[in-house]
């Protein structure tokens, strides 16, 4: 307990000063509890975003808020249950194709996802795409299903990590994401919150990431393992680029398709490379591979043999949706129209601005820009021309998903905007930047 009110403790961290846990403790609780209003936590997430936080602090937030609901108990061997999670990109539908293929290789993937967060997408959104699936379940549903058929995909409930749905929401419209120790609790409370033995991280680095340098991808990959080692957590952190968006598409039921399409062995090489590259690491630390080479085997199996098709038409009924997406995606929704963005040069594409790109989208409706906002799973960007492609003046670089061609003028300039058009080929590009193993 602190005998501090709720204004004088904004202002420790206001000023730079440090809390104590008993003090995180209280501040969580009483949001939890809505004592502590929205806009006295908003002002308290600023005040961390500008003055950060001690690993110490770090550690005893991400604690307070996985305490701020129930701390699932899955019921098998600890070690079987692993999550992945992504610090959050542009074109990162890796969960929704990576999930199934990791569950059909015998792991078991409890998985716990969040919104559109700023000018990334989030998994859940995409999710919502397939006709009827529900995200929301109730906590002993989600231990069923995990250990019924190999996982579950949901939001945070009532029950697992309340404090952090509702910062969540808050800090996607007031400017407060891109902070390490909020970020770190973040991801960290609803994951330790899951019941899992070990977790994956994708950090991504770049000009469509949080972290926009490698330095800062670090220290942010550091206090996620450090704080996931100090709750007894196997943690991997895999640094990926985020430069340009990941594949080929943004908006949720585009990329939604592209994850299925991936289940069809037909996706971009970016986005398989990724999401095997995370899924070795997954069954390494299940137990289920030995090396990386094992596992990449027996994750192109479950793609060949249709494996990971009927897992994830498992999980999709599980959960309301219609699971016929899985071998027909022409059933997600589709825009009305269709809008090409045209190359106003010739040359190679050195790379696409992810940020303009994922804040074009939001602009379009596929994320939000007010925590009560709808998206319309219909919207997004193709993109035709990518990293590496030579393109010619007057060539389709993207097209635009919308329900109407008014007003899209600026939103295609924009993406035309963002792609870098060079005279000379670019070189290689490394995928992933660097892995953190504890
Ligand atoms: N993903 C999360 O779950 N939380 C964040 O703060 C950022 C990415």
């Amino acid at each position: 307990m602190t005998s501090l009110t709720i204004p004088e403790l904004i202002g420790i961290k206001r000023d730079g000063g440090s809390f104590t846990e008993a003090q995180i403790h209280h501040l969580i609780e009483g949001f939890t509890a809505s004592r502590v209003t929205d806009y006295q936590m908003t002002a308290l997430a600023m005040a961390i975003y500008l003055n950060g936080m001690s690993p110490k602090e770090t550690a005893a937030l991400t604690l307070a808020m996985r305490d701020s609901g129930r701390v699932v108990s899955l019921g098998g061997p600890e070690r079987i249950y692993v999550d992945k999670h992504s610090t959050g990109g542009v074109g990162d539908k890796v969960s929704i194709c990576l999930a199934p293929i990791v569950a059909a290789c015998g792991v078991r993937v409890p998985m716990v996802s969040g919104r559109g967060l700023g000018h990334t997408g989030g998994t859940l959104d995409k999710l919502e795409a397939i006709p009827g699936f529900s995200v929301d379940m109730t906590v002993e549903a989600f231990i069923e299903q995990t250990n019924r058929i190999g996982c579950a995909l949901i939001g945070q409930t009532a029950d697992i990590a309340p404090a952090d749905k509702r910062l969540y929401a808050l800090r996607d419209v007031t400017g407060t994401v891109a902070s390490i120790p909020l970020i770190t609790a973040s991801i960290l409370s609803k994951k330790l919150a899951e019941g899992i033995g070990g977790l994956v991280l994708d950090v991504k680095v770049g000009r469509g990431a949080f972290m926009q340098t490698l330095e800062d991808a670090r220290e942010l990959a550091g206090s996620l393992v450090r704080v996931g080692h100090l709750a007894k957590k196997k943690v991997t952190a895999v640094l990926t680029t985020m430069d340009s968006p990941l594949g080929r598409t943004i908006g949720n039921a585009l990329e939604t398709r592209e994850a299925i399409e991936l289940l069809h062995d037909q996706a971009p090489a970016d986005l398989k490379e990724i999401t095997f590259v995370l899924g070795a690491e997954m069954l390494r630390l299940a137990g289920v591979a030995k090396t990386e080479s094992e596992a990449r085997a027996r994750m192109q199996d479950t793609i060949t043999s249709g494996a990971a098709r009927a897992k994830l038409a498992e999980i999709v009924t599980a959960q309301g949706g219609d699971a016929r997406v899985v071998e027909e995606p022409d059933r997600l929704a589709k825009s009305k129209t269709r809008v090409a963005v045209k190359a106003s040069k010739a040359g190679f594409v050195h790379g696409i601005d992810a940020m303009e790109v994922g804040l074009t989208g939001v602009a379009m409706g596929a994320g939000r820009t007010r925590a009560d906002q709808a998206v319309d799973p219909a919207v997004g960007i193709v993109l035709h021309a990518v990293r590496g492609d030579r393109v010619a003046e007057g060539d389709t670089l993207a097209e635009l998903h919308v329900q109407a061609r008014k007003g899209t003028k600026e939103w295609a300039d924009r993406v035309a905007a963002a792609y870098a058009i060079k005279k000379t080929r670019p070189g290689v590009q490394p995928l992933v930047l660097d892995v953190i193993r504890r």
